[in-house]
């Protein structure tokens, strides 16, 4: 049975997820960002909570940039935000990244003691359904949801992921009504317009992000499915394709 959880304020304990393949997912924008930024090259990326946790371990990996936001926006003194057209090759191609932001690095880090964890967004759903087809473990989908709230954006990711999983595991209550969300906007091509039923993305357009919405609604058109352990983001070498 595939637990789905609607915000990561409902895992109590890092070690609730101990034994699963757990798949975070923030699709506005985190998830979608990092994804962006190890396609385009970046070598590891350090997904930390708070600002102050970033500056800490900026003090050890000193070649390491600085991304993410607060209040959607990009944190002072820090190089890049949380927009994946902020991590193009030229700015991140073998180089580390210190992260965080306001739901979605809390998100992995509530779920750093799984067995085996990854990230999804809409960008790389399928390669995800693929890889935990592979898998022996039980799966858990992590929705890192808006300040503890469901979002609905993340349920089209994670409803990307039950339905593509439905033939061979089943769901729990709230897996299969985001299945029935991501299949309404599956069949009608329609995921920008899903996500725009969501209050997020609404506040992302009102403040200048619509690219970033417009971008973050793609579908598949990453397969990489990234490592999360021990407090690092990265793709293991024989999974990073170009
Ligand atoms: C978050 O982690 O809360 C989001 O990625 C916020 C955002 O859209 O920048």
């Amino acid at each position: 049975m595939i637990k789905t959880y609607s915000s990561h304020t409902q895992i109590e304990d890092i070690h609730d997820l101990a034994g699963h393949l757990t798949i975070v997912i923030d699709v506005l924008r985190a998830t979608s960002t990092l994804l962006t930024a190890l396609k385009n090259g970046a070598s590891y990326i350090y997904p930390v909570k708070s600002v102050s946790d970033a500056m800490k371990l900026k003090q050890y990996h000193t070649q390491a940039l600085l991304g993410g936001e607060r209040g959607l926006e990009k944190i002072e003194g820090f190089n890049y935000s949380n927009s994946p057209f902020d991590y193009p090759m030229h700015h991140i191609y073998n180089k580390q990244l210190i992260f965080t932001t306001t739901n979605g690095t809390q998100a992995m880090q509530k779920c750093s003691g799984s067995a085996q964890c990854t990230i999804a967004a809409l960008l790389n759903a399928s390669a995800v359904v693929e890889y935990c087809k592979s898998s022996p473990l039980p799966i858990a989908i992590v929705m890192a949801g808006t300040n503890g709230m469901f979002a609905v954006e993340d349920a089209l990711c994670a409803g990307a992921i039950t339905y593509g999983l439905s033939r061979t595991h089943r769901s729990d209550d709230l897996g299969n009504v985001c299945a029935d969300i991501f299949y309404k906007h599956y069949e009608h091509k329609s995921f920008f317009a899903g996500m725009m039923e969501g209050t997020h993305a609404k506040h992302l357009v009102d403040n200048g992000y619509r690219e970033d919405v417009e971008f973050c609604s793609k579908y598949n058109i990453y397969d990489i499915i990234p490592t999360y352990r021990e407090g690092v983001l990265t793709i293991d070498d024989n999974r990073r394709r170009t």
